[in-house]
């Protein structure tokens, strides 16, 4: 069993049930002009069937490329609208519109008051610089594209953060507190988060909306104490969506992708604990790899998506009656990518 001081060892599995579910899926899809797209936190089952898996830039960048008319995107709402209003010719359709918590946390008019926020502290509006983290809803990401600010990813924070303080603004950055508090950590910027504490726009570089993952709130600066009491030398790798004591206490802070490359860059022997989504880690590697929690760090609405709902999507879509089909009014379509477009150019994507 995984979990906090156990190695990961294999999880128990209906085989029978998941292989011709993932048969069946495999068939409907070998008679469709369908990708199969997958981010890292999904079910072990759904995610061996998909043709592309990453983080969340990858999986925009590719989707977005590739050659077939539909995308079927297993992740959460926000990745396949990302990929909607990115290639707007595509039909984009999830087997299960799972939501992102921490987008929800954010709609237009909290982007607004946010804003207002900034101006009622003296920064005017024309010099404030939005950055909207891709874990937004589309309207979020327009009101940014149209302010001329850019959306970003947990691996291309830094990078963004650079290119947005050549304008000399001040920058506000929605919703995750920990992201925008962990970069301007890490590129020695001063932050405040709207309503924790005294949070004067004028003194800070980076204002942030006071939003957050709950399941990266999970890991705790004492989880990386009690590995490294148990297990001296072991390495801790997490994701920057933690909180900032965590980050700036671990060896690694990257998005999945490069949690990914970091693992697998250690010697097989050398101990590692993990603060990012169970199934990641849990596919991670064979041995000496823990998860960051006493707690199971499962995104509830990662997990939503099942085979059968693999199977219905794609039945639908060969029968002419698609379901859960990704739609974005063409206005908001305009500003949101926009917004999504300058990431890449800023990141020379
Ligand atoms: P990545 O872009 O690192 O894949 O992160 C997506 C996410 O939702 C993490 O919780
Ligand atoms: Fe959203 Fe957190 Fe789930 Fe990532 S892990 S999709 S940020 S709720």
């Amino acid at each position: 069993m995984a979990g906090r001081g156990k190695p990961i060892v294999e999880k128990g599995r209906t085989v029978s049930r998941i292989e011709s579910l993932q048969k069946r899926v495999r068939e409907l899809k070998g008679e469709l002009s369908v990708t199969i797209v997958a981010h890292y936190y999904q079910k072990d089952e759904v995610f061996e069937v998909a043709d592309i898996t990453g983080d969340s830039l990858e999986l925009a960048k590719r989707a977005k490329e590739s050659g077939s008319d539909w995308i079927l995107f297993c992740g959460v709402g926000f990745m396949g609208q990302s990929v909607k209003i990115l290639a707007p010719e595509k039909r984009v359709a999830m087997p299960k519109i799972a939501c992102c918590a921490m987008a929800r946390m954010i709609d237009s008019s909290y982007f607004d008051q946010s804003v207002q926020y900034m101006v009622d502290h003296g920064i005017p509006k024309e010099d404030i610089l939005p950055i909207t983290y891709i874990n937004s809803g589309a309207e979020v990401k327009a009101k940014v594209g149209e302010m001329g600010g850019t959306v970003c990813t947990s691996s291309s924070a830094v990078k963004i953060i650079e290119k947005a303080l050549e304008s000399g603004k001040k920058i506000l950055f929605v919703p995750d507190k920990c992201l925008g508090q962990n970069v301007a950590r890490m590129m020695g910027l001063r932050s405040c988060v709207i309503g924790e504490g005294e949070c004067d726009p004028r003194e800070a570089d980076i204002v942030c909306y006071n939003g957050f993952c709950s399941v990266h709130q999970l890991f705790e600066l004492k989880d990386i104490e009690f590995f490294r009491r148990r297990y001296p030398g072991i390495k801790i790798a997490v994701h920057p969506e933690c909180k900032p004591e965590v980050c700036e206490a671990a060896d690694f802070v990257g998005s999945t992708s490069q949690i990914i490359n970091y693992v697998r860059s250690l010697d097989p022997e050398e101990k590692v604990a993990v603060g990012t989504e169970y199934n990641l880690v849990h596919r991670l590697r064979e041995k000496n790899t823990y998860v960051l929690s006493s707690t199971k760090p499962e995104c509830p609405t990662m997990n939503e998506t099942r085979l059968e709902d693999l199977v219905e999507t794609l039945e639908a879509i060969r029968d002419g009656r698609p379901l859960n089909e990704i739609l974005v009014d063409e206005e908001t379509v305009k500003w949101a990518r926009v917004a999504l477009e300058r990431m890449f150019e800023y990141i020379g994507q």
